[in-house]
């Protein structure tokens, strides 16, 4: 099987089910379809700078593992853009006015302990994340701007300036997939790993719709 389809094929095949119910969640499928705040969405914002606070500290660790490193480009780099986002959206003490979710917690741990430990981990948090935010993200950005009226500032994270093709610097990305070094154990490994970053996704969507409801409550 791992012969006759490419590794990326598959793991995109693999995770496919764990994706739509990632996109279905209520939290974000109320922010899509205009049910949802600008609190709502300033929420979402704030769980992102943790996460990728800890992706791309991870990602500057890694840069070292001839695997890993593969993966990682300054074209990619989110954190600049969401705390010029949350600057926007909630002032210069943003950082005081937000903290994580419990997922987020466990999502930021766990980054953590592979981005110390395990290239392919690693990786597999690196895709879930990336190749997301270059395929729906955009989609949802643009959204986003529309709905509350954002132009750049506000949805800065969704905007790859660098990246003037997102398809294209897709297709390398999965060639690189294609091109790790990895064995049929460890490719299994790596789809957990996505597997896994995906149900963290999902539950950090039940996390903000429980605060919102416990907050209007
Ligand atoms: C909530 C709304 C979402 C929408 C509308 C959406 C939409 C899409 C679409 C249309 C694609 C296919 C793009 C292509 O064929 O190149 C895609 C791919 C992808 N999405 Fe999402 N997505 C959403 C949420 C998520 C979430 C929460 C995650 C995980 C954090 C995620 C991770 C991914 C990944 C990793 C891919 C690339 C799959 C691959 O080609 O290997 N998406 N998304």
């Amino acid at each position: 099987m791992a012969d006759l389809i490419p590794f990326s094929a598959a793991l995109r095949e693999r995770s496919s089910s764990a994706h739509s119910s990632s996109e279905r969640s209520g939290f974000m499928a109320d922010l899509l379809e205009g049910a949802g705040t600008r609190e709502d969405y300033i929420a979402l914002v704030a769980q992102h700078w943790f996460i990728y606070d800890a992706l791309e500290s991870a990602a500057e660790r890694m840069r070292r593992d001839p695997v890993a490193s593969v993966f990682i480009s300054d074209k990619l780099t989110r954190l600049p853009a969401l705390e010029a986002d949350l600057a926007f959206l909630l002032g210069d003490d943003w950082r005081d006015r937000i903290s994580p979710l419990p997922t987020t917690r466990a999502y930021v741990e766990r980054i953590r302990q592979v981005g110390a430990t395990w290239p392919g981990g690693f990786v597999a948090h690196h895709y879930t994340r990336y190749l997301g935010d270059l395929s729906g993200g955009l989609f949802i950005g643009r959204l986003m701007a529309r709905r509350f009226g954002f132009e750049t500032n506000g949805i800065g994270f969704y905007l790859f300036d660098e990246i003037a093709d997102p398809r294209a610097f897709k297709e390398v990305y999965r060639e690189q997939l294609d091109a790790a070094p990895w064995d049929a154990d460890e490719q299994e490994r790596v789809i957990g790993e996505v597997l896994r970053a995906y149900r963290y996704n999902t539950e950090l969507f039940e996390d903000l719709a429980a605060a919102k409801a416990a907050a209007v409550a």
